[in-house]
């Protein structure tokens, strides 16, 4: 059993264009069933002990599908913003954006700033929203950070730990994730949180996201207050 009372959950959100296909329907469909699924989740979480979730729902190497896909994704993230903005504030939902966000276009961009500033004083439930994200591009981030900043003479290399390190990371001031789950039956992390995921408890699942449930996350949540973490102890 853990004992600790936070419980941060991380989501590689995997199958939703294969949902689609298999229903004869356009890849974007499955986009647009996983969007539901994800305030569904949202909603569930507290009440399964869940206090952090971030969920990748854009990757870095995301921008190789056709330009009319990506912009689907990117712009259901303002639509969701828009639909869901009051309900997260009465859910005291405190959301942060993980990723690149210089290079999203601007109307997204303004609704990472819109939900960021408007739920920023929110205690509830930590939701980040990994967009434009790599965990490589995010280590290289957190690298050239501390370089800039041992070029200006406010640090030196000594004094680089891991915590320090982990300060310069988009993900900063959370907790590393307790679990990963990946949805879509591929067994493979695809580049996210590769430094926070060190000591992880994984799920890799057959269910593709549109299906994923809250029921489904309770059966995560149960089985890892099962599992033995001995973070490198015997
Ligand atoms: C995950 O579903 C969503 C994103 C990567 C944005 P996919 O779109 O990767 O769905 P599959 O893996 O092709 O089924
Ligand atoms: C991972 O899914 C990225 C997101 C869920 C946003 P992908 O579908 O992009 O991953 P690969 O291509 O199967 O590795
Ligand atoms: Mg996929």
């Amino acid at each position: 059993m853990t004992t600790s009372s936070r419980l941060h959950v991380a989501i590689v959100m995997d199958g939703n264009g294969r949902w689609a296909i298999d229903r004869g329907l356009p890849r974007v469909a499955g986009h647009r069933q996983g969007a539901q699924v994800v305030h569904d989740i949202v909603a569930a979480a507290p009440g399964l002990g869940v206090t952090a979730l971030t969920i990748f729902a854009f990757s870095t190497e995301n921008w190789k599908r056709p330009p009319d896909e990506v912009s689907y994704i990117l712009h259901l993230f303002v639509t969701m913003v828009k639909k869901w903005l009051p309900e997260l504030i009465s859910r005291h939902v405190r959301v942060r954006v993980i990723g690149d966000r210089a290079a999203l276009p601007g109307d997204v961009r303004g609704s990472v700033e819109t939900i960021e500033e408007r739920t920023a004083s929110c205690d509830g439930l930590h939701l980040n929203v990994a967009l434009n994200y790599g965990g490589r591009a995010e280590i290289l981030h957190a690298a050239r950070t501390f370089a800039a900043a041992c070029v200006a003479g406010t640090a030196v290399p000594e004094d680089l730990t891991e915590d320090r390190f982990g300060s310069f990371l988009w993900l900063a001031g959370e907790e590393s994730p307790d679990i990963v789950v990946r949805t879509g039956a591929e067994s493979r992390v695809s580049n996210f949180l590769l430094w926070e995921m060190a000591y992880a408890e994984l799920f890799f699942l057959d269910v593709l996201w549109p299906d994923f449930t809250p029921a489904t996350l309770g059966m995560i949540v149960h089985k890892f207050n099962s599992r033995n973490r001995r973070f490198g102890g015997s």
